[in-house]
Parts: structure tokens; C-alpha cells; sequence
């Protein structure tokens, strides 16, 4: 244990070591290649920042880079889903973790400086927010060897960076590999959040109107589950190819204004904001369900509802009810932050596995390489060995190419 963290109480750490190892044997693929980067010894002394949801699967990353030899610090990139039981485990194991659930925006901050201080050799970034640190205090850069970007909404701010030619280190879009995306983003997001949906609501989905909006990955997932659960989908986009995809996946298509009147449950995907404003709220009826599936919470305008609503309850846990001059009723889960992570458990730990697999090849990649000051796409090699391996830990073969 260190004296190196700050965390809500070091005597959960009981609970989050259990969380721990329901995880610990789910993770093949991440198991094999620790395994074998163990034997090379690059990680050892070397300095790892993770700022990325804190539950359990990530604790896993941080533990395995542990193992490698590294020295790890830790803080959520989204307070709502800091586990303070996961947290204490950690920190009992020697990482050093800044991170209490729904710290302030201060504490946060105040989190990212005390972590950041200690000058990090690579590190993995969910959203953005060490990137923007280390070019904000560029002391803090003085070793980094590069920057791993788990997510769009992250990569897309890595790419206005570069774009501007103002990208200071070396960053990849792990969020771009296929290993990654097309199974986290869509299956992983699709599956828990409606696992989360359903578990704050106790809501049945069959027969209701489900209205996504957004069709990218994300909404892809969450769109094609909600359908398997025997909902009607909508789908509302501002990309027309995406729009005509989503018609030719099955579901309507249609503007979000004329959506409003008709969904049960409202899903945001789309990365932007205000996405649903006060007046397609205006046009929903009694009693819907509003949730966003994006990274940051400002999909939703929460802060114009809060200021329109006569009435104002929390009615259970992660669910806000507010009531309409109208007389209708909103309900809005997990404070419209991302739904499945901040009201529930997250991607299923299968398919965390390929993510977590791709994030730690690409720091290794980075501690190997002597990479540019520039945004890099996942090394193809990376993303093959860690779909192979995935098909291998499921037991599948394939054909092979006839040349
Ligand atoms: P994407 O770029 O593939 O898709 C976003 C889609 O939203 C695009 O098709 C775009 O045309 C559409 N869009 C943008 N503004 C819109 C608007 N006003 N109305 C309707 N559609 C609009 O991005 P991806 O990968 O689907 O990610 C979406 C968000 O989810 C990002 O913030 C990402 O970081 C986050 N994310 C969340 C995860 C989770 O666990 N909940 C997992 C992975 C990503």
C-alpha cells in the first residue's frame, strides 16, 4: 500500500477487491499479452496515467500494468462512475488513485493536477481531459512518450488538435481500431445500456417507441438492442448516408421534432450537444424516459430543464423527475450522464477485454517507439492480434484468403 491517493474510504476495499476478481478471469486476451510483455520488462519504472471510468475492468488494466513493473496512477474521467470499492482496492494494491464517485468539478481537476505532477511517461485518456492538461501545463509533458485515446468524442478533439497543428505528443486513436469500436462502441454500449435502462425503470421495452439519437457506432448498438428487446425504433441523424443506413437497417427515420411526440425512451449517441432541447421536450408525452449514451452529459439540455420544470423530484436511485408547466412528467436517468457506466455496470467484461488488450499494446507501443508529435492510428498488427486472439479465447476458427 502507499500513502499516494485520495479516495472515499480505504475499508471498502474488501467489496472492490471481490469486483476485482469476478473480472480478473474474463479477460483473456488482456491476461495473454501481459503475460507476454512481462518477459520484456518495458514497463518497468516507467509512469502510467489512467483517466478513464474507475470500476472494475479498468482496475484490471491498472493491476496488469502493475504487474508489468509499472507505477500507476489512476483517477476516473467521470466521476459518476468512480466504484469508491474499487478505488480502495486499488489503492491498497499500490496504485495510486485519485478518484471519490461524484467528486466536484474542482475535485476533479484538483485529481488531474496531483496526478499529472508526476510527469507521466504514456498514458490513457478517456474524453480528452489529460491530453488538454498536458498542453494546458506543458511542465507536466516533460516525459511523455505518447497518449492513448479511448474514446470518439477524445479522438475527435486529438484530431481538431492536429488538424490545428497545435498536438504537442504523440497520441493514437485507439478508439478508431476495429478491435475496438466496432464491438465496444456498438455491442458494448448497445447491451449495457439497456441493461442500465431497464434496471433504473424496472420498465418493460417490448411494444415502446424507442427514439435514438444519433447512428454512429454507439447509436448503432443501442439501436439494434433495443430492437432485440421488441421495441419500435426511430432512429433521428443529421448524416444522410447514416440516415439511409438506419432506414435499411429496418427502423423509421425521421427529424427529432417529429420524434419527440411519439418515443416511450429517448437515447442520445451522437457526442454533441444539447442534442434534445426544451422544444422537443415540449412535445413529448407524460411520462418518458430520457437517458444519454454519449460521453459527456451535456447531450441532454439539462440545465434549461432545470430551469423550465415547476417541479423537481428524485424518485430512485439515478432517476430525476421533473414536471412540465404542461402538467407532463420527464424522467431523466443517471443525471443524463453516459447511462450505462454512471447508472450501471458498464460494458460487459468480454468485451472490455479487446479494448483494454488494444490500450495496453498501444502504451507498450509507445514505450518501444520513438513516436512523433502526432495523432497515429492503431498499428494494423496490434489490431489482428488482438482480434485473433478474441476469436481464439472464443473458441472460433475461420477460413483463410485462397491466393
Ligand atoms: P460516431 O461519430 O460514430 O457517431 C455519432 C453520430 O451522431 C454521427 O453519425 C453523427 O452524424 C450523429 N449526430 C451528430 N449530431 C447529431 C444530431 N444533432 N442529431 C442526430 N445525430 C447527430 O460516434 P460514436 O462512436 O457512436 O460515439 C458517440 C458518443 O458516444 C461519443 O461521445 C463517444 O465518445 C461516446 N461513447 C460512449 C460509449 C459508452 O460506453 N456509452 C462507448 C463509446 C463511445
Amino acid at each position: 500500500m502507499n500513502d499516494n491517493f485520495l479516495i472515499k474510504d480505504i475499508n471498502l476495499a474488501q467489496k472492490g477487491e471481490q469486483l476485482i476478481d469476478w473480472v480478473a478471469n474474463k479477460m483473456p486476451v488482456l491476461i495473454g499479452l501481459t503475460n507476454k510483455y512481462e518477459k520484456e520488462g518495458v514497463f518497468k519504472g516507467k509512469k502510467v496515467a489512467l483517466c478513464i471510468h474507475l470500476e472494475a475492468k479498468t482496475a484490471f488494466l491498472a493491476l496488469a500494468l502493475k504487474r508489468l513493473g509499472a507505477e500507476v496512477w489512476i483517477t476516473s474521467s467521470n466521476p459518476l462512475s468512480t466504484k469508491d470499492e474499487v478505488a480502495a482496492a486499488l489503492a491498497k494494491q499500490g496504485v495510486h488513485v485519485y478518484a471519490k464517485h461524484a467528486a466536484s468539478k474542482e475535485e476533479y481537476h484538483s485529481y488531474l493536477h496531483s496526478i499529472l505532477k508526476n510527469r507521466m511517461h504514456v498514458t490513457v485518456d478517456d474524453g480528452g481531459d489529460i491530453c488538454e492538461y498536458l498542453h494546458q501545463f506543458k511542465e507536466y509533458g516533460e516525459n511523455i512518450r505518447g497518449i492513448c485515446e479511448e474514446t470518439t468524442t477524445g479522438v475527435n478533439r486529438l484530431k481538431a488538435l492536429s488538424a490545428e497543428g497545435k498536438l504537442l505528443y504523440p497520441a493514437i486513436a485507439v478508439n478508431d481500431a476495429k478491435s475496438k469500436h466496432l464491438f465496444d462502441n456498438r455491442y458494448g454500449t448497445g447491451q449495457s445500456t439497456w441493461t442500465a435502462i431497464t434496471q433504473l425503470t424496472n420498465m418493460n421495452v417490448a411494444g415502446k417507441t424507442v427514439v435514438v439519437i444519433g447512428y454512429g457506432w454507439v447509436g448503432r448498438g443501442v439501436a439494434v438492442r433495443a430492437q432485440g428487446l421488441g421495441a419500435e425504433v426511430i432512429v433521428t441523424e443529421i448524416d444522410p448516408w447514416k440516415a439511409l443506413e438506419a432506414r435499411m437497417d429496418g427502423y423509421k427515420v425521421m427529424p427529432i421534432v417529429e420524434a419527440s411526440p411519439l418515443g416511450d425512451f429517448f437515447v442520445t449517441a451522437t457526442g454533441e450537444s444539447n442534442v434534445i432541447r426544451m422544444e422537443h421536450i415540449n412535445k413529448m408525452h407524460n411520462g418518458v424516459f430520457l437517458s444519454n449514451a454519449g460521453h459527456f452529459d451535456y447531450e441532454i439540455d439539462i440545465p434549461r430543464l432545470k430551469k423550465d420544470a415547476e417541479g423537481y423530484k428524485i424518485v430512485r436511485s439515478e432517476v430525476e423527475e421533473y414536471t412540465l408547466n404542461n402538467g407532463n412528467i420527464i424522467y431523466i436517468l443517471a443525471r443524463g450522464g453516459i447511462i450505462n457506466i454512471a447508472g450501471g455496470l458498464g460494458h460487459p467484461v468480454d468485451i472490455m477485454d479487446m479494448s483494454f488488450s488494444v490500450q495496453l499494446a498501444c502504451l507498450h507501443y509507445f514505450l518501444v517507439n520513438n513516436a512523433e508529435k502526432k495523432l497515429y492510428k492503431v498499428p494494423a498488427e496490434i489490431d489482428k492480434i488482438v482480434v485473433e486472439e478474441k476469436l481464439k479465447a472464443e473458441g472460433i476458427e475461420i477460413d483463410e484468403e485462397i491466393i
